[in-house]
């Protein structure tokens, strides 16, 4: 078996899961980077300490090849980062049955049929360690995407209950919580709802996601935290990655103060 770390990454074609691979791929770790379509494959994924397979999330048989590869070439994965995720925006009274089935489709048993996948090893191994990718709206309730914020409470409950069974089996569980950071998710990842009465709240919404994120950390800095997270040791559970000031605005202020402020900023942007 070989002596050097392995990670396996869900969603490795863009954004954070290409920046946390990018890393440990320079850090001497063994990476297979898994994506719905391999053609968005980075060149240096090319290389020796590289496996780069089709992997899309909603499927359990698509997931269970791609880790059957990597044991296949690495012969273990001590990393699992389930990363791959996709925001559905925009008002409830909006959103079509197919769109909120889809949301949590990839973002909560897209995590759960990644935990399923990679588990038989580690349990064998009695060692590993799943990373999955949550929010502060994981946290937090925000307005205009109560369906992906509630697929990333789902994904904290999910991690949080999910992490007292494979315990015992050595296998350790941690939450990355990211708040707005510059990737391309508002574009490429991102799907909305339309509903005539929301009409200015919805192209507010689109404009502030764009803004948000196009000003945000860039990629990189979450990719450190990432390392961090599978190198400290540490049984800590949830790793709050570049939050800005919501979460803990939230914890400090009252309701009726929290929930004015962000009323006040949403008619704002639906003036501009
Ligand atoms: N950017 C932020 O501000 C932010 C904040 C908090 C949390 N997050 C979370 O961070 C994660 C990564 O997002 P990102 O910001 O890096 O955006 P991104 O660059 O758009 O990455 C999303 C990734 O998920 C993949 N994906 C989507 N559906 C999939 C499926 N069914 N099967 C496999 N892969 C799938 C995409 O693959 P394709 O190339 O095939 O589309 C893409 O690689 C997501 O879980 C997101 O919710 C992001």
């Amino acid at each position: 078996m070989s002596t050097f770390k392995s990670i396996f990454i869900t969603g490795a074609s863009s954004g954070i899961g290409l920046a946390t691979a990018k890393l440990f791929h320079d850090q001497g770790w063994q990476v297979a980077a898994t994506m719905r379509d391999p053609a968005d494959a980075a060149s240096w994924m090319t290389g020796e300490r590289c496996v780069v397979r089709d992997c899309d999330v909603t499927d359990q048989s698509s997931l269970d090849m791609a880790v059957k590869e990597t044991l296949s070439k690495f012969g273990k994965i001590d990393v699992a980062f389930a990363n791959a995720g996709y925001g559905l925006n925009g008002p409830i009274e909006g959103a079509t049955d197919e769109q909120m089935l889809r949301q949590f489709d990839v973002n909560v048993l897209g995590v759960a049929r990644t935990i399923k996948a990679v588990a038989p090893d580690m349990r064998a191994r009695k060692a590993g360690l799943i990373i999955t990718t949550s929010s502060i709206g994981g946290l937090i309730g925000m307005p205009l995407a109560p369906l992906y914020i509630s697929s990333k409470h789902a994904v904290e409950g999910l991690i949080e209950s999910a992490r007292f069974e494979l315990a015992p089996f050595g296998i350790g569980m941690k939450l990355l919580e990211p708040g707005g950071i510059k990737t391309d998710f508002s574009r490429r990842s991102a799907d909305w709802t339309d509903h005539p009465a929301y009409t200015d709240a919805i192209a507010a919404g689109k404009k502030m996601a764009v803004d948000l994120l196009d000003s945000a950390p860039d990629p990189v800095k979450v990719a450190d935290i990432v390392l961090k997270m599978a190198t400290d040791g540490k049984k800590r559970l949830r790793y709050l990655a570049k939050p800005g000031p919501y979460v803990a605005m939230y914890k400090m202020l009252p309701d009726r103060l929290w929930r004015g402020m962000i009323q006040m900023a949403l008619r704002s942007a639906s003036k501009n």
